[in-house]
């Protein structure tokens, strides 16, 4: 392997690990969309803490042994880096039609279309998570969970240069429009929203914050994972590399449901309360009641659900066949990676009832990321369900029937409990609000949303987390605020 592969040139002004100092044209091209980067990133990064010294770790190599340091530094001197996983020598095309081939490493005409619509669609989600957590910071629980919010949001934006350098260096100029659109397009705006939906709603606090992280970065997880399959072996290699900073993100939605939960519960025992279900006595005590975190969960695995598109797709089937998007774990699956024969059990609405139909394992393929996402999803509510149980609580969080509260797919235009029991317009009206955050649940939230910023300190409604970034202890000042 090629040192300067393995390590990053910090000589340029965009640190990199694919010489674009020998690549004057794109370094060019990239130094051209660099200040409106800084002023996207001015205008919706995070507002506040700008000049503050952040704890952030930088990737400066993609040695999996040690790819990241850690340093105080000021988020608008974050490097931005592109950062390309090493090439693997002799990858083929691991499905399609050109199953076996070796790996594209320039655009095939043929499929120049689909790739950059692909690469636009991802680049797309990565500043608008951004855009949406922007207003965060001013009500963070402690400098530990600021700290870690910058981090997402400067990887984010890493992953939004991620995805430029490839349509900079690969797609000419229609590359370079695409660029500057997706620094144009605006999360939640009337007139050029982003592209897909939960990538338009609105993350109000820091319960949101730490769902979109489990369930919304996963959706982005699984598209990564699929993506790094490619054909086209830059795109392999560049979200090779994002999936290790992407393991980050979930770890910080996960551990922060996680700590949510030990708070709720200890403070429901140490006040004597033995139902979970009563809300008002729990929230007396300022923290978050189970329930409410059961509403929320069904709101952001749903809205995620909805990324993945229709369970039947000839575009997803399009891409497979052209070797472009393959599966979760493609190169670990048992079969001929052709799927011309094949069939996949996707659910449908089929005379006012959901069941399981065959259909052919090409047009199934987003319905197996989605399946493979729900697995994936499953194992953060072992954990959780654990908290709540060794705390002697009969509580169980649990992922809502694919049926429930749906905009895109087989169940759009019906309405099901998250059990999957199909129900008419005038129950979803009147029942809605025990299954999804009402605004009196979204009041009390907010009303918790006090920051604490004093170093070792957090707020009433989440335990300290059981280790620290980078091992730091408790006390550890992860946040400079400047005064
Ligand atoms: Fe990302
Ligand atoms: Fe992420």
């Amino acid at each position: 392997m090629n040192v300067n592969i393995m390590n990053v040139d910090y000589s340029t002004k965009i640190p990199n690990n694919v010489n674009l100092g020998e690549d004057r044209q794109v370094l060019k091209a990239l130094e051209g969309w660099h200040p409106g980067y800084m002023n996207w990133w001015g205008d919706m990064g995070p507002e506040g803490f700008q000049q503050s010294l952040v704890y952030l770790r930088t990737a400066y190599s993609v040695d999996p042994r040690g790819w990241a340091k850690f340093d105080y530094v000021k988020m608008p001197d974050y490097r931005w880096g592109i950062l390309l996983a090493p090439q693997e020598e002799n990858r083929v095309i691991p499905f399609g039609q050109h199953f076996g081939e070796p790996a594209w490493q320039e655009v095939p005409g043929e499929h120049r279309a689909m790739l950059r619509r692909l690469i636009v669609i991802q680049g797309d989600t990565e500043p608008a998570s951004v855009e949406q957590q922007r207003h965060l910071g001013k009500t963070a629980p402690s400098l530990y969970d600021l700290r870690n919010l910058f981090q997402v949001n400067v990887e984010e934006g890493r992953h939004l240069w991620a995805m430029v350098y490839l349509l900079q260096k690969y797609f000419g100029r229609d590359g370079r429009e695409e660029a500057d659109e997706l620094l144009r397009r605006r999360s939640g705006d009337a007139d050029s929203p982003r592209m897909l939906g939960a990538f338009n709603e609105a993350t109000p606090d820091w319960l949101s914050f730490f769902m979109f992280t489990y369930f919304t970065d996963r959706d982005g997880k699984m598209q990564l994972h699929s993506l790094a399959q490619s054909g086209f072996d830059p795109l392999s290699r560049t979200c090779r590399f994002m999936l290790t900073e992407e393991a980050h993100h979930m770890f910080v939605g996960e551990t922060g449901i996680s700590r949510i939960l030990q708070r709720t519960v200890e403070a429901m025992r140490a006040a004597g309360i033995s139902d979970p279900n009563d809300i008002a006595k729990v929230r007396a005590l300022g923290v978050i009641d189970l329930p409410t975190m059961q509403k929320k969960l069904n709101l952001h695995y749903t809205l995620s659900l909805d990324l993945f598109g229709s369970e039947v797709s000839t575009n997803a089937a399009n891409a497979f066949n052209a070797g472009v998007k393959g599966r979760f774990h493609e190169t670990q699956i048992k079969d001929d990676h052709r799927l011309e024969h094949d069939t996949y059990p996707v659910l449908k609405l089929v005379d006012g009832r959901i069941k399981r139909v065959d259909e052919p394992a090409l047009t199934a393929l987003n319905m197996r990321l989605r399946d493979d996402y729900t697995q994936d999803c499953a194992k953060g509510m072992l954990r959780w369900n654990k908290i709540i149980s060794s705390a002697g609580y009969d509580f169980k969080l649990a992922l809502p029937n694919v049926a429930f509260h749906r905009a895109i797919g087989e169940f759009k235009d019906i309405h099901a409990t998250p059990d999957g029991l199909l129900i008419d317009d005038a129950t979803w009206n009147k029942r809605k609000s025990d299954w999804l955050p009402s605004t009196d649940d979204g009041n009390f939230i907010a009303s918790l949303m006090a920051p604490v910023t004093e170093v070792g300190g957090f707020a009433s409604w989440i335990s300290p987390p059981k280790v620290g970034i980078d091992n730091k202890p408790g006390d550890f000042e992860y946040v400079k605020i400047e005064t």
